[in-house]
C-alpha cells in the first residue's frame, strides 16, 4: 500500500461561538476565534489517497486529477468564503475539526481506483486536524 499526499491551500473567514453563552464564556473557550467581527485563517489542506500503484503510470492516483477534485470541490467552494455563512454544515462550528469531516465527504464520492485515507486541514502553523473517515 503506498500513500499520496496532495496539497492545496485556501482562506477563509468564520467565527466560533455558542448563541447561548455569554461573551466570556466565549471568549475563555474559543479565544480569538469567537472575535464578533469575524477573523480569518490561512489553511492548508493536505489529502492523502491510498492504493497500489497503477502498472502504466506508476501512480496510485494521477495527482494531477487530485489536485483538480480538491480544486473543484473544496477550495472553489470555500477559498475567501465565510464558513459560518457560505457552507452548509448543519448547523456545527466551523471547526477545522468539522471543516475536514465536510471536505471528506465532499471528496470520497470522486476519488476512483484508490481509497480516501486521511484530510489534513491546517489551520494555524502550530494547530492542525487529521480525518480518516
Ligand atoms: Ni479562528
Amino acid at each position: 500500500m503506498i500513500y499520496v499526499t496532495r496539497r492545496e491551500h485556501f482562506n477563509a473567514a468564520h467565527k466560533l461561538e455558542c448563541k447561548d453563552w455569554s461573551i466570556s464564556q466565549n471568549d475563555a473557550v474559543f479565544g480569538k476565534c469567537a472575535n464578533a467581527n469575524w477573523h480569518g485563517h490561512n489553511y492548508d489542506l493536505w489529502v492523502t489517497v491510498k492504493g497500489s500503484p497503477n502498472i502504466d503510470t506508476g501512480f496510485v492516483m494521477n495527482t494531477q486529477i487530485l489536485s483538480k477534485l480538491m480544486t473543484t470541490y473544496v477550495t472553489d467552494v470555500l477559498d475567501h468564503r465565510n464558513l459560518n455563512l457560505d457552507i452548509d454544515l448543519g448547523g456545527l462550528q466551523p471547526s477545522s475539526e468539522n471543516i475536514a469531516i465536510w471536505i471528506w465527504n465532499v471528496l470520497k464520492p470522486h476519488i476512483k481506483n484508490c481509497e480516501l485515507h486521511c484530510v489534513k486541514l491546517q489551520e494555524t502553523e502550530n494547530i492542525y486536524v487529521e480525518y480518516f473517515g
